[in-house]
């Protein structure tokens, strides 16, 4: 069987600012895979060029035995992608609900409720603060709202870059569970993560970019336990 989404040789950057370099990817339906990689090396382009936001200049992305390189982003919305973005992922003066239906503006009223109502069963913490404008929740119950909005439209496929950036540990850990939990709803996962340990500890399989390539990919739980990669990416060095 083909895989949901297969990148090969991908080229792009912004404007004429190459920073992907020909990158193999792929990812199969019902997997969470982990980007890991110094900062700078392309991490977030990479997913930006695959979502229409950075500019695609070569090679194929393949989803779902479709060519969907360069298309549009809300073509790929449609496809049942959705990305949760680094930074500025939440609309911080507006209400948690209003962010909520901001992510399902095209849906009938009574589908948008069903699916706001579903977003809150995976992230309860939720629920309470739902007239409160996103700016005052915590770093963790924002990133909850912004996986929130990306699963209004219903999408079988997340793209999420660092959704545990300057979180508490007990955060860190309660996000990524709950992103590995999506699994259980049939999505699959592509996470970019400076938190690798974390991360690959809930991940089948790994890769290493760096200057904008893929400089090694494996199993998570080889990349763990391989002492060059711990040294440089897992933060457990000794001396
Ligand atoms: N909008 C932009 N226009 C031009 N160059 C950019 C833009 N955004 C990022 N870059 C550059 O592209 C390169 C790759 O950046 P990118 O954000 O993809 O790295 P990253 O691996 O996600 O890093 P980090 O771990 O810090 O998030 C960097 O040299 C960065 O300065
Ligand atoms: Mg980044």
């Amino acid at each position: 069987m083909s895989h949901l989404l297969e990148v090969t040789s991908l080229e792009g950057g912004y404007g004429s600012v190459k920073i992907i370099n020909g990158i193999d990817l792929y990812i199969d339906k019902g997997e969470f895979v982990t980007i890991i990689g110094p900062n700078g090396c392309g991490k977030s382009t990479f997913i930006k060029i695959i979502f229409g936001i950075a500019t695609y200049y070569g090679g194929s992305v393949m989803h779902k035995d479709s060519e969907v390189s360069g298309w549009r982003t809300d073509s790929l919305v449609n496809r049942g992608i959705a990305y949760v973005p680094q930074v500025d992922n939440v609309f911080q003066s507006l209400s948690v609900k209003e962010n909520l239906e901001m992510g399902g503006i095209q849906l009938s009223k009574p589908l948008l409720e069903e699916r706001i109502e579903r977003a809150l069963q995976m992230f309860e913490d939720l629920r309470p603060r739902m007239n409160d404008v996103a700016a005052s929740l915590s770093g963790g119950q924002r990133q909850m709202l912004a996986i929130s909005r990306a699963l209004i439209n219903d999408p079988d496929f997340l793209l999420l870059d660092e959704p545990t950036a300057a979180l508490s540990p007990l955060y860190q850990q309660q996000i990524i569970e709950r992103i590995d939990a999506l699994r259980t709803k049939g999505i699959t996962v592509l996470i970019v993560e400076q938190n690798a340990r974390l991360s690959l500890s809930r991940s089948d399989r790994g890769y290493i970019f760096s200057n904008g390539k893929v400089v090694h990919t494996a199993p998570a739980s080889e990349i763990l336990v391989d002492p060059q990669i711990n040294e440089y990416f897992l933060g457990t060095k000794k001396d």
